[in-house]
């Protein structure tokens, strides 16, 4: 399947003595294998957008299509993997149960037949996201990023075919943030997952994504679709190259030409 989300015509208001129009109109197809960016202002429903995605909020207009059927058809199958904005680790837990904890809660899930789906090795993807040295310490000894590392780990050893992560690094301080975005960077080049993501950061954006949406607030409508045609894998450019330095300054132009459109 070469389509794994396809949005059209997604609309949501949030009913109340003064409703909020939070979508409207939103038509978005999300190829497999691709790493989309939900890009705007505070209020522009990008976590309701993802939640809609999820399965997690219905939407009031439009169609949705998750790996081919109904959001929560594919969240029952645990086809969709989620990252929070904060690790979320089970804190009496090790390292290596709580990256594997998805695998192990969804091991009945797994006795049906899942293409899609397919889980990696924990001792693989801890190694990969550098916590090797660290399977058996518990989230309190861990830092903020390391365990945002744990919460990546979690999610690759899940093997979703599809990720959405909703400003998974928001809470890490600036120069822990840029570590974690390489690191995450590095594990989608090699596991291809179709990821869309949720940023305020410009820079996060533009090094991160196939392609960016941009979104006016309230309601939340398409107001521009940035391709990032940096080639991969992009690990080299960091965060310093002049390509990743435009494409950021191009996705900061679009919101402001759509907020103020
Ligand atoms: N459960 C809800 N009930 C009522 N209104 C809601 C609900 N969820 C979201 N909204 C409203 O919908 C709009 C979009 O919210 P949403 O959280 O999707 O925005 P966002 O783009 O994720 O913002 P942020 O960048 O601040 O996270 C907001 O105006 C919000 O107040
Ligand atoms: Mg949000």
């Amino acid at each position: 399947m070469s389509e794994a989300v396809v949005l059209r015509g997604i609309g949501r208001t949030f009913a109340g003595r003064r409703p909020i129009a939070a979508l409207d109109g939103i038509d978005l197809t999300v190829r497999a294998g691709e790493f989309v960016t939900l890009f705007g202002p505070s209020g522009s429903g990008k976590s309701t957008l993802l939640r809609i995605i999820a399965g997690l909020e219905r939407a009031d207009a439009g169609t949705v299509q998750v790996l081919g059927g109904p959001p929560r058809e594919a969240a029952r199958r645990k086809d969709i993997g989620w990252v929070p904005q904060n690790a979320a680790l089970l804190p009496w837990a090790r390292v290596r149960t709580n990256a594997g904890l998805s695998a192990l809660v969804n091991r009945r899930a797994d006795r049906s037949s899942h293409p899609q789906r397919v889980p990696q090795d924990v001792d693989g993807i801890l190694a990969e996201v550098g916590l090797a040295d660290f399977a058996d310490a518990r989230p309190g000894q861990l830092s903020g990023g390391m365990q945002q590392r744990a919460a990546l780990a979690r999610v690759f050893v899940q093997g979703a075919p599809l990720l959405l992560m909703d400003e998974p690094f928001s809470a890490l301080d600036e120069i822990t943030r840029s570590s974690v975005r390489l690191q995450l960077l590095d594990l989608w080049e090699r596991h291809r997952k179709t990821v869309v993501f949720v940023t305020h950061s410009a820079e996060e954006a533009a090094l991160l994504s196939d392609r960016v949406i941009v979104l006016s607030p309230r309601p939340g409508r398409i107001t521009a679709e940035i391709e990032v045609p940096i080639p991969r894998p992009r690990a080299d450019c960091a965060a310093d190259s002049d390509a990743v330095r435009a494409v950021e300054r191009e996705i900061t132009a679009a919101l402001r030409a759509g907020a103020s459109g």
